[in-house]
């Protein structure tokens, strides 16, 4: 079994050693693109391994692993068909050990991704509900009768298309499922449900798991009368205005948050405490602050989808990280990212293709106060993948091509270097996503480039760690002019973006710039201002 704690990397500046990730950065793996050691195509564990001193190099202090458990892949391990044990085509639980060993080694921490709204149909519980009503695990699933007319039971829509409901024709009634018909949601309010998840979130604790990504944690307990959603307006995100309802019994209900206080009492049992950061997909930071609870008894962090949807534009996002600021619980702590494997990337969907923007935005997600969460590939800047309609394999871009393409794109495999097989996987092999050109685009290609976007994240992250003011020190909005954003971390030190095409000046009060999307000003003085070119930005400390 493999301990985790990590053994000698230095501690974040201030930090304190039960919050060991305030100050740090996570990146998320999804291990089927990552790198693949067997030479099948699909990424794996080993795989992982193999590129740990990236990470390590990179200065990552917690990896979140997207699901590697046991899954028919109908949405690609986000439909689990045994909680406990590795996929397969992944690898196996002792590679798992190992991997959660070796980052140890090297200061690095691994979250799974815990994904407790639905299972897999094929998930025991699940082949044991259908077998009748009487069944064991029957009810361990959310399950109702026919209107009159035979229809489903509500108007709840899938968020992957169609109603939320399936007729189980052998029982007469129907299950729900918010996402795919082969990924039927479990029944919350089940005490039996709640067990079963405390025994599985200590199993993956007791083996060195540093915490978890909870999948749609807003969803995960229903209205228990089923009622009706009420219309989408426009006012309502697009997604509502598309299923035409808005998600009201379906999803957010107040319950949920017993569920989250239960499973932090859990984390808090363990030294240092396991760490709970959910997929608080909301619309609204009001609602995403509430998965917060008081600040230390529900979430740990929660994704902030304002954020990442916001444009990339200076008064958007400074809106949203002020809100984000204020009403945030006393002691709560943000996290920021800009992509994932469900959005665009954000050298394609914030950055538009250009290097300059993309080293702004991660110059940004690096500085910001709270801890951000790369997406691999982001520190190089990758761009999303081309896929055609026979490439397509995530079952929400069959059913939408050719108006929304789906979540392939993002999760195209990692360029490493730029000879065949990118490094991702051995020349020749047919990967399971197609590969971009890794000659366009690749890590081996950026080292030791101090224009690279791989160095300026090195940097970055290297001076958030020599940094108490960056790694923890307080945020604050400064005034800057029109296009541009600027901030004071701490005692002393600021932040200015350019994010305007033309040259502008900061008020930089006098000292150092730290670090700047240009290597050649690094270390040069600034005295009461400083004049950035457009799409630019520095650091600059006392
Ligand atoms: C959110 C995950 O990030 C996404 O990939 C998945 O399809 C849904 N939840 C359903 O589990």
């Amino acid at each position: 079994m493999a301990s985790g704690s990590p053994a000698t990397k230095p501690a974040v500046p201030g930090g304190d050693p039960d919050r060991w990730w305030h100050g740090g950065v996570f990146y998320q793996v999804y291990p089927r693109s990552f790198a693949d050691a067997d030479g099948d195509g699909v990424g794996d564990i080993p795989g992982i391994v193999s590129k740990l001193d990236h990470l390590a190099r990179l200065g990552i202090d917690g990896v979140w692993l997207s699901p590697v458990t046991c899954s028919p892949n109908r949405d690609w391990g986000y439909d689990v068909s045994d909680y406990r044990h590795v996929d397969p085509s992944l690898g196996t639980l002792a590679d798992l050990d190992t991997l959660v060993r070796e980052a140890a080694d090297r200061g690095i921490r691994i979250l799974l991704d815990l994904v407790p709204n639905h299972t897999s149909d094929l998930h025991p519980w699940f082949v044991d509900a259908r077998r009748g009503r009487g069944s064991a695990h029957r009810d361990y699933y959310v399950w109702a009768d026919p209107k009159p007319d035979g229809g489903p039971p509500n108007n709840w829509m899938s968020i992957f298309g169609g109603s939320a409901w399936e007729l189980d024709e052998a029982s007469g009634q129907y299950y729900l499922h918010n996402f795919e018909a082969a990924q039927p949601d479990l029944n919350w309010w089940n005490g039996d449900v709640r067990r079963e998840f405390d025994e599985i979130v200590r199993y993956w604790w007791d083996r060195g798991i540093a915490g978890f990504r909870i999948d749609v944690c807003h969803m995960m307990i229903k209205d228990a009368e089923l009622r009706d959603n009420p219309p989408a307006t426009e006012d309502d995100p697009l997604e509502e205005q598309v299923m035409g309802v808005r998600s009201v019994y379906n999803a957010t209900r107040p319950e949920v948050h017993d569920i989250l206080r239960r499973w932090r009492a859990i984390a808090r049992t363990y030294e240092p405490e396991r760490l709970l950061i959910g997929e608080t997909n909301v619309p609204t930071v009001e609602r995403m602050a509430e998965y917060y609870g008081d600040g230390r008894d529900e979430l740990h962090g929660g994704f902030n989808f304002v954020f990442i949807e916001a444009p990339f534009e200076a008064d958007a996002l400074r809106t949203v990280v002020e809100r984000t600021e204020a009403l945030l619980p006393d002691g709560a702590w943000p996290v920021w990212t800009g992509s994932n494997h469900d959005f665009s990337r954000l050298a394609t969907r914030w950055a538009g293709g250009d290097p300059a923007k993309a080293k702004v935005a991660l110059l940004m997600l690096l500085t910001l106060r709270g801890t951000p969460f790369l997406y691999q590939g982001d520190e190089i800047g990758l761009v999303d993948g081309q896929i055609e309609r026979e490439d397509v394999l995530d079952a929400v871009g069959a059913r939408f091509w050719p108006y929304y393409k789906g979540r392939d794109p993002e999760r195209t495999p990692m360029p490493w270097h730029g000879g065949p097989g990118g490094g991702f996987t051995a020349a020749g092999v047919r990967t399971w996503l197609p590969m971009a050109d890794p000659a366009a685009c690749n890590v081996a290609d950026q080292e030791g480039d101090p224009d690279s976007v791989l160095e300026l994240c090195r940097r970055v992250i290297a001076a958030r760690r020599a940094s108490e003011d960056l790694a923890v020190g307080p945020y604050r909005s400064l005034a800057s002019p029109d296009g541009t954003w600027a901030w004071a971390r701490g005692e002393g030190t600021t932040v200015l973006l350019n994010m305007s095409g033309g040259a502008a000046t900061f008020a930089s009060g006098p000292g150092i710039v730290t670090v700047c999307t240009d290597a050649a000003r690094e270390g040069v003085s600034a005295d009461s201002t400083l004049t950035l070119p457009g799409w630019s930005g520095a650091v600059v400390a006392p």
